[in-house]
């Protein structure tokens, strides 16, 4: 595949763009073409088709900017449709219902920016317009405390859009914040000294500490000897004790061994893990600073953020509601009795990210239930004078099948590693009855199965809808699946594997059945797909274009054979082939997903 060629004689079609974004300059052109000066706040927006049978593309732009003119929509609309230059792009734009303007690109369109993409690295994904610095702040789970749902949702999400932030060029530096400090060392350290079994400590720590977390934290409930013990051991760890302060050590060595196993087996990594305990030493000086600079002040002992009164009362995360009328609700970031809390800790770590990293973005991939926290340090590090963009990707949780709080077959708490290994689990199962596999080769199979299958149950959905954990669903290989996008890359593989490299592509490729121009018009939206997602933080977009490609190229599959056609139909057609595998390859890659030749 030449790419220059193809570039040359159609200028517009650089890789940098997309249909939707050059429909929309010929679009802002049209209307300069007609003579009218676009009003202040028209939007020239241009969609994919609500319903293929109308076109491609289509906007209401003629309608809005009616609506502003006070024109008529559906003659502006038709005056729009003749001034639309289309050359090299698509059709003459139709007119339909009150002001639509449907867009059909032209077949020639479809094929030359096919082969362009097909000979860009990036699959035709543009570049970010600015490349910035953007802090990811993902997965961050407790040490000695289960890891919950939260951890397994903000895990997935977060890599993925680290990847792709990362694919449209953006400097990216993910931080796994984990919670390596706070209260629960208290109960940990006595726990510690009084019944951890060192054995099962050795075999799987994680799950020993939350075991003694847990069996402390009961018996605190109830006697308040072991209460007191605790917070005697937290505050001998807070004042620098050398045998609390190695048992505290250990504690989050072991928690973060085991967690780089985990990590490695999902194929995710962090660039740093600068857990909470790393900003111990900036937040005296950071709450004296506050003070000093007025944007915190000292209230009954202890040291406090409060409404600055800027904002309405129903936007201000510092008020709240209660008894018919608006009361201060501060972030505490001292308590009368010297403490600091998370909301310190994340002051001092929005400063440190800015000045270290020069972070320009920091997104906070975490559950809905912390959104206040979030409004409130967003707010503060404002006044502080931060002008990065910060953002709290939230999410809901995750329901078992019964739609209750979901749990694995081993207990009440929701164990990443646990999860994962009944996914692999599960998986082999399936894959045990296929033929022509050795051992080793299904159990890599397995693992990539299930892994994958259980990344995209989490990733296909909307992250703030609350969505039940089926395994059936996920391992099926029927519907919106990891195994059926997987099964529609062995597909394509399988051809080539025919073929056993007996084929030169070339960038003849003519479209004429009506499923290859399905599946090229799809395939040449992976970079709106791709855009769409970090839009709005939603991986669930691209899950969503994935699955809508993987149906497009069953079509095809079904309604143009492939092997058995010749010529130009043949070298369209394996394009085509050629083209979805990459596509699914590259798209499943940027969910974190793997995809195997053969299962
Ligand atoms: N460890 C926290 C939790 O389990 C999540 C931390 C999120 N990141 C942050 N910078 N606050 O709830």
């Amino acid at each position: 595949h030449e790419a220059g060629s193809v570039l040359e004689c159609q200028p517009l079609l650089f890789r940098m763009s997309t249909f939707r974004k050059l429909l929309s300059q010929r679009l802002q052109a049209a209307f300069a073409a007609a003579n009218i000066t676009l009003p202040e706040g028209a939007v020239i927006d241009v969609t994919n088709a609500s319903d293929s049978r109308f076109g491609d593309y289509q906007s209401n732009a003629a309608m809005t900017v009616a609506k502003l003119l006070k024109t008529n929509p559906r003659q502006l609309a038709t005056t729009i449709a003749d001034t639309f230059d289309g050359t090299g792009l698509c059709q003459k734009p139709e007119v339909a219902g009150p002001g639509f303007l449907n867009f059909r690109l032209t077949n020639e369109t479809l094929a030359s920016t096919l082969n362009a993409h097909v000979a860009d690295a990036h699959l035709g994904v543009p570049r970010a317009e600015q490349a910035k610095t953007i802090v990811v702040d993902f997965s961050a789970p407790n040490v000695a405390k289960p890891m919950h749902v939260g951890h397994i949702r903000s895990t997935f999400i977060g890599d993925s859009l680290a990847r792709l932030a990362r694919y449209v060029g953006h400097h990216v530096i993910t931080d796994n914040h984990i919670g390596d400090w706070g209260t629960q060392f208290g109960m940990i350290i006595h726990g510690w000294k009084t019944r951890m079994d060192k054995e099962a400590l050795k075999k799987d720590p994680i799950h020993e500490l939350v075991r003694v977390y847990k069996d402390v934290n009961a018996e605190g409930k109830v006697n308040e000897a072991v209460r007191e013990m605790c917070k005697t051991e937290l505050v001998k760890l807070q004042q620098g004790d050398a045998e609390n302060l190695e048992i505290w050590k250990e504690c989050v060595k072991l928690t973060l061994d085991q967690l780089h196993d985990v990590y490695g087996k999902l194929d995710i990594s962090f660039d740093h893990y600068l857990g909470e305990s790393f900003y111990n030493d900036a937040l005296g000086p950071l709450v004296e600073d506050m003070l000093a600079q007025k944007q915190a002040q000292v209230s009954e002992g202890a040291v406090c953020v409060f409404s600055d009164g800027t904002k309405k009362p129903e936007q201000d995360p510092f008020l709240i509601f209660k008894d018919g009328e608006w009361t201060a609700l501060p972030l505490i970031i001292r308590k009368a009795d010297g403490g600091f809390l998370y909301g310190t800790t994340d002051l001092a770590t929005v400063d440190y990210r800015v000045n270290e990293w020069k972070a320009e973005e920091v997104w906070y991939v975490v559950g809905a239930p912390q959104q206040l926290h979030f409004r409130q340090l967003f707010d503060a590090s404002r006044r502080r004078g931060h002008q990065t963009r910060m953002e709290h990707i939230a999410f809901g949780s995750i329901l078992g099948p019964d739609g209750k709080m979901f749990k694995t077959r081993s207990g009440e708490s929701v164990g990443l590693l646990e999860v994962i290994e009944e996914a692999v689990e599960r998986a082999a199962t399936v894959v045990a009855e296929r033929e022509g596999f050795t051992d080793e080769e299904k159990s890599e199979v397995a693992e990539i199965i299930g892994i994958a299958a259980v990344k995209y149950a989490e990733l296909s959905q909307h992250r703030m809808t609350d969505y039940k954990f089926s395994w059936d669903k996920m391992l099926s290989l029927q519907g919106n699946t990891a195994p059926y996008l997987i099964n529609a890359y062995v597909r394509t593989r399988s051809i080539f594997r025919k073929l056993d490299g007996a084929v030169t592509l070339t960038d003849d490729v003519v479209l004429t059945e009506d499923a290859e121009r399905a599946l090229a018009m799809k395939l040449l939206q992976f970079g709106e797909a791709v855009h769409d997602v970090l839009e709005d933080f939603r991986p669930n977009l691209l899950a969503q274009y994935l699955y809508d490609l993987a149906s497009a190229f069953h079509g095809f599959f079904e309604a143009c054979p492939v092997l058995r056609s010749e010529g130009v139909t043949r070298n369209t057609r394996l394009v085509l082939c050629d083209a979805t595998s990459r596509v699914l390859k590259e798209g499943l890659g940027l969910l974190g997903i793997k995809t195997t030749e053969r299962m």
